[in-house]
């Protein structure tokens, strides 16, 4: 076996579990930056939350200006808050979009820079989160981005319509306190693309050519929850069984994206994404299933093993059947949840193919590199217009 490396954050995990907080964050620090989901202030949980910490003698400053898949540029102006008001560690409650956003403020803190400028693109020498980098305890709303579990922060710069990742130790939270009440009242449209975020992190990672014993065991295991209560999370949300296994298999996918990265379907679907602005799991959910079946003869085993995770039904079929029948499976999944979309239904058109690939292996170059099929520009072109 060749050696690997493990590294998560403390995970609290159950329903409630987040009023457990304030005795969490014993000797943490006294004044925190609560970067809160919009959604979350307005549901109460934010200020539950809140009330909860003042009581236990944290200070906390309420930042939720956050947007959607957030601006690096929002991220700058949330950090001189921080940095005014002194705070000495990040509670971030939300979907991945406020985790992020915390992650990075935390870097920017007590670090120089600009979030932007902390981002791994092939155009530049990222900066790097120094020690002082303040603790993120993050709590996620949704069930698919498993930001809680990583070391990865996803930011949008609007002047370049690009995405890229701040990847560092330094942002992974110090606790994920996942409560799956959270994620009861998330509509079934963003429950239906943040699951096939999920999905897509456990596929992607199952199959990357540096997966490790531990990220697959995480990995497979999410697939397999992914198949059996995504389905019932997006038509039935107030089926607690669901949203647990789903809050589950979210973070077993984190936990497999931050020991063997996403791959090819983030690439190339961050890079459209970006470009034109749709949703995250959107942009995966668009790609996901053509490039598993460009891709499933270059890993016949780890493609079987996902098909079999999607349908233990098919088992008993020889290797390359179970490998072949991965591609459908998913696209059955996605069917069944209703998100079997196309680029073009976001915005995306011929003309901004080139652009897209261009972008895809500017900024996730690491993701491609690590795909168990090598594919070129002319490759990506292709897939985008297959999946247009
Ligand atoms: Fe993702």
């Amino acid at each position: 076996m060749e050696a690997f490396r493990v590294r998560v954050p403390t995970v609290v995990f159950g329903l409630g579990k987040r009023r457990e907080l304030p005795s969490l964050l014993a000797g943490t620090g006294t004044r925190a930056f609560f970067a809160l989901d919009p959604y979350l202030e307005k549901s109460g949980v934010g200020r539950e939350t809140a009330s909860l910490l003042k009581e236990a003698g944290i200070d906390v400053v309420v930042y939720s200006s956050i947007e959607p898949d957030p601006d690096c540029f929002g991220v700058d102006e949330a950090a001189e808050t921080a940095r005014r008001e002194s705070c000495d560690m990040v509670i971030a409650a939300g979907g991945g979009s406020a985790i992020d956003f915390g992650k990075a403020v935390a870097i920017l803190a007590k670090n120089p820079g600009t979030c932007w400028s902390y981002t791994r693109r092939r155009d530049q020498t990222p900066n790097t989160p120094g020690p002082g980098t303040l603790p993120v305890i993050a709590l996620p709303s949704t069930a698919g981005t498993g930001s809680e579990m990583t070391h990865y922060a996803v930011f949008t710069n609007p002047k370049l319509r690009e995405k890229s990742t701040i990847v560092h130790d330094r942002i992974v939270p110090r606790i994920a306190v996942i409560d799956p009440e959270l994620t009861f009242s998330c509509p079934p449209r963003l429950t239906a693309f943040t699951g096939v975020d999920a999905l897509a992190h456990a596929i992607e990672s199952y199959v990357n050519i540096n997966a490790s014993p531990f990220s697959k065991m995480a990995a497979i295991e999410s697939i397999r929850l992914c198949a059996r209560f995504l389905p019932t999370a997006v038509t039935n949300g107030e089926n607690r069984e669901a949203r647990e296994m789903m809050a589950w298999a979210s973070a077993l996918a984190g936990i497999a994206i931050a020991h063997a990265n996403p791959t090819l379907p983030h690439a190339i679907g961050q890079a459209a994404g970006g470009y034109v602005h749709m949703p995250h799991g959107a942009s995966v959910a668009c790609c996901l299933v053509e490039i598993m079946r460009i891709s499933r003869h270059s890993d016949l085993e780890g493609f079987a093993e996902i098909a079999c995770a999607l349908d233990p039904s098919v088992r008993s079929l020889p290797l390359h059947e179970r490998a072949d029948a991965s591609p459908s499976l998913a696209a059955g999944l996605l069917n069944d949840i209703g998100v079997d979309v196309k680029f073009s239904q976001f915005g995306l058109s011929e003309k901004d193919i080139e652009k897209a690939a261009d972008i895809a292996l500017t900024g996730y170059f690491t993701g491609i590199s690590l795909h168990p099929k090598q594919v070129d520009k002319t490759e990506i072109m292709r897939i985008i217009r297959a999946c247009l």
